[in-house]
């Protein structure tokens, strides 16, 4: 008995007479319980448990790609790799890729000597930053490049991983600095932490650029307080380095505190940011597409996207624009330390509303979707039960696989042979 692979990911073919577990499931009723940790199962690959969705919206008009997560849950959910689920009408939640990378940071996809790349952080969750360092995998998902920040071996932090056209990788280091804190009502001889971001060369690991933020801004300039921090153990972190893009005229576009994108990096008209909201302010996260004067130096507000429930989400989260050269492009809002992730059009319709596990569980720093072709060097994993007459094969990662196709072999006359 062969069952040849023509294209699959983690969602087997399940012939029409077969009743198994092998498929997706969206177990609403899990949601609604006190099961703390939502998860999926498959016959035929035990290792894998990604999150079981909850889809509470799914309409016509989404956009191609993946949907792409690392998930970092707490110890008692299980959840804590990166993940890629096929997120369209006709197979809305079947898991493509999962893999064994713990508290994986912005997982997405990356191009890197011009071919499509994963990427992500791996490392220490610390409080508020992360030590750890960059990981890049081929489309057969094997590594390819690992690498820190320059003379700081150790300190690779989560909140930016950015490739650029030149293959050099934008990174952000917490590097603790003593300061004055007199200022803030602290000590004199008091701790601050110093966002850092280098563009490495990859390949070479050398330096390209680094730039600080206690040179660039005043420390007058921060809306976060002091509140018990600013000892070595625990240094004021009035900058909290976010994100980094270096744009079409060689200039970087650097955020404290929210994710920040150039919708066009020539035209550098509109900027898209994740507003965690908090709740002094308008109380829930949305994303922000916003025009930018760069004459005027004034910003306006273009459109709001938020998800169904309103989610508020203390910290991370993301917004994309899918197709940035289109102006009618979808986008895609991630809720950071919330796990919802949806998909909205230009008008800021919600298309798709996702939730992936319990609030205050399990959560997903950004969350994008994104083209990708997956090619993995493993073989698939087939489970059967001769008896229950079933079957069912996933193939971890494998994005070129349509469908299983049923060859009939008798390899011996008396051998029980499977009918489906
Ligand atoms: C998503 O929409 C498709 C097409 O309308 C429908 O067949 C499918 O059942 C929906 N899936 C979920 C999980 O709601
Ligand atoms: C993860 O690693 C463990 C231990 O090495 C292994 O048993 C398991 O199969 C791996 N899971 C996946 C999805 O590769
Ligand atoms: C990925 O890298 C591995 C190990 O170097 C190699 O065997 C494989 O062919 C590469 N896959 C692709 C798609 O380039
Ligand atoms: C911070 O930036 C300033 C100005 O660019 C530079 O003189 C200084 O060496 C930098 N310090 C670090 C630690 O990068
Ligand atoms: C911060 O300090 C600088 C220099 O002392 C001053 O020019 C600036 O106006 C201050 N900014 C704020 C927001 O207070």
């Amino acid at each position: 008995m062969v069952f040849q692979g023509l294209r699959l990911s983690l969602l087997p073919l399940l012939f029409s007479s077969f009743v198994g577990s092998d498929s997706i499931s969206f177990d609403v009723n899990s949601y609604g319980n006190d099961d703390p940790t939502p998860f999926q199962t498959y016959l035929s690959n035990q290792d894998v448990k990604p999150p079981e969705l909850l889809v509470t919206k799914n309409s016509s008009g989404l956009s191609d790609g993946f949907v792409f997560i690392g998930v970092d849950g707490k110890p008692t959910s299980g959840q804590n790799n990166p993940v890629i689920y096929e997120m369209s009408n006709k197979r809305l939640g079947s898991l493509i890729w999962t893999g064994n990378y713990t508290e994986p940071f912005d997982f997405k996809t990356q191009m890197y000597k011009g071919k499509p790349h994963l990427t992500m952080w791996v490392g220490e969750l610390l409080n508020g930053y992360g030590h750890g360092s960059y990981y890049i995998l081929n489309q057969s998902y094997s590594e390819v490049a690992h690498f820190s920040p320059v003379g700081y071996p150790d300190l690779g932090d989560l909140h930016e991983f950015t490739i650029t056209k030149d293959d050099t990788a934008l990174v952000t280091t917490y590097v603790a600095k003593p300061w004055d804190l007199t200022e803030f009502g602290g000590p004199a001889d008091g701790w601050i932490f110093e966002g850092l971001f280098q563009e490495i060369h990859i390949e070479t690991n050398q330096l390209i650029f680094q730039w600080n933020s206690t040179s660039h801004v005043g420390l007058n300039e921060t809306y976060n307080e002091l509140s018990g921090t600013g000892s070595e153990g625990s240094p004021f972190d009035w900058f909290h380095i976010n994100s980094v893009e270096k744009d079409a005229n060689g200039d970087y576009l650097v955020s404290g505190r929210h994710d920040a994108r150039w919708v066009d990096d020539v035209k550098q008209d509109q900027i898209t940011i994740f507003d965690n909201g908090p709740t002094d302010t308008v109380g829930y996260s949305r994303g922000l597409l916003l025009a930018v004067d760069q004459t005027a130096k004034t910003v306006r507000l273009m459109r709001e996207f938020t998800n169904g429930v309103k989610t508020f989400a203390q910290f991370e989260g993301s917004l994309q624009a899918i197709d940035p050269g289109n102006e009618n492009t979808n986008y895609f809002l991630g809720f950071g330390a919330q796990p919802f992730f949806s998909e909205l059009n230009s008008d800021g319709e919600i298309l798709l509303d996702v939730q992936f596990g319990k609030t205050n569980a399990v959560n997903s720093y950004r969350a994008y979707r994104l083209p990708w072709v997956g090619m993995p060097l493993t073989n698939p994993d087939i489970y059967y039960n001769l008896d229950a007459k079933k079957v069912a094969i996933s193939w971890n990662g494998a994005t070129e696989v349509e469908q299983w196709v049923r060859f009939s072999h008798v390899y011996k006359k008396k051998r029980p042979s499977l009918r489906f």
